[in-house]
């Protein structure tokens, strides 16, 4: 079974904590049910998605400085380099092709990000 998203008002990290352009990985619950949750920063606003690549069920990286991000366009799967859109977490290029990854909402609020 899916792990679920943290409750709504859960505070994920201070918007500062990612560069503009940049990403950064979450854990969230017990190991053996942890969310993984990936978010993107675009100037004010954050892209948060379901770190698990539709390909093997793998997280996109290992560790932050590991994403591969083209800043505000896209990013990759760290395995097989599957490219997502940074707005919307479709793949348009590698072996899930078609597929995206669940979004989850986010807002920022005075400098925080949180679970919308
Ligand atoms: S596991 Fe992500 S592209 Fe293969």
């Amino acid at each position: 079974m899916a792990a679920e998203a943290p409750p709504a008002g859960t505070l994920v990290c201070r918007l500062a904590d990612i560069a503009d352009g940049g990403g950064r990985m979450f854990r969230f619950g017990a190991p053996e049910a942890e969310f993984r949750l990936l978010v993107l920063r675009s100037g004010d606003t954050c892209y948060g998605y379901v770190n698990r690549c539709p390909h093997f069920g793998v997280p996109l990286a290992a560790r932050d400085e590991q994403l591969i991000l083209d800043a505000h366009r896209s990013f990759r799967c760290n395995t097989h380099y599957a490219r997502f859109g940074w707005q919307t977490g479709h793949c348009d290029f590698g072996d899930c092709a078609g597929e995206t990854l669940p979004r989850v909402a986010l807002k920022v609020e005075s400098g925080a990000v949180m679970i919308d």
